[in-house]
């Protein structure tokens, strides 16, 4: 698609751009949309400067790409379910996303995408890296890709959330899924395990699978699939949550970082 509306600067060959020429703090109009939704598609992570978005808006930017999601892990804001703050200050003893991960990939149907604004920054540091999990199977081997194609692993999130809410009686998310998953618009094939939530690859026995998970883990933090991402004041960041993975770095501790997310529904993978 030639984009019409929007400006569309890549950041690397793999993952990643910038996107000018829009304002997400008013509706979207068709033709923006779709703009928004090829380059996306193309490349899986997209950044928007100076948006500084009300709750309302925030919402009505994730319902024009599909449902909101209710997050399984973490309560919303009591008028905003949908919304979740991120925060970290100088009482975190963890902040949200500080391994490779997509985001509740344990959930039955996990998250089309998740789109991110930060409203208080550090001053410097706190950083989000993106991971093209399309790259990251794109590099593997054809012998590789063969064995992995027919596996399913599972994902798990009791022991993330119960590591990090140890007084909650409360059961997660957890499901299997392809370790080989196709994206369900684009078609192509991508890596789907992270070491957030994957626990087994179920058709192998313990060793075999936690040497196969330890190599595809080491596999995704390949610099060549990624590109990362220097927040400032009301910037936006909306990942495909099905092709890429996210790691936050946690760089700025004691100080303040502080934001919004809202999660767009997915559907079961295949
Ligand atoms: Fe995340």
């Amino acid at each position: 698609m030639a984009y019409e509306l929007i400006d569309v600067r890549p950041m690397t060959k793999r993952i990643g751009a910038e996107i000018f020429g829009v304002d997400l703090t008013r509706p979207l109009g068709n033709q923006a949309f779709a703009e928004i939704h090829d380059a996306l598609m193309k490349h899986q992570v997209v950044f928007f400067r100076d948006q500084p978005m009300d709750h309302d808006a925030h919402k009505a930017l994730g319902r024009a790409f599909g449902q909101l999601a209710i997050h399984s892990g973490v309560a919303g804001l009591p008028d905003h379910p949908e919304i979740v703050a991120i925060h970290a200050d100088e009482n975190s003893k963890f902040v949200a996303g500080e391994n490779w991960h997509s985001d509740l990939s344990a959930d039955a149907e996990p998250p089309m995408g998740s789109i991110l604004t930060l409203h208080t920054l550090p001053e410097d540091g706190g950083d989000t890296l993106f991971a093209s999990m399309y790259a990251a199977y794109d590099a593997l081997s054809p012998a590789m890709k063969a064995f992995l194609d027919p596996l399913t692993a599972v994902h798990d999130a009791n022991p993330v959330y119960k590591a990090i809410f140890p007084d909650s009686t409360k059961t997660y998310p957890c499901n299997s899924h392809p370790v080989i998953r196709t994206h369900p618009v684009t078609g192509r094939k991508l890596l789907f395990v992270n070491s957030s939530y994957t626990t087994k690859i179920n058709e192998l026995s313990g060793p075999e699978s936690k040497a196969v998970l330890d190599f595809l883990f080491e596999h995704v933090k390949d610099a060549n699939f990624q590109v990362r991402f220097r927040w400032e004041k009301h910037s936006v960041a909306f990942w495909d949550n099905r092709c890429t993975q996210h790691f936050a770095v946690w760089d700025y501790f004691p100080e303040v970082r502080s934001g919004f997310r809202v999660t767009v529904a997915g559907d079961k993978p295949f």
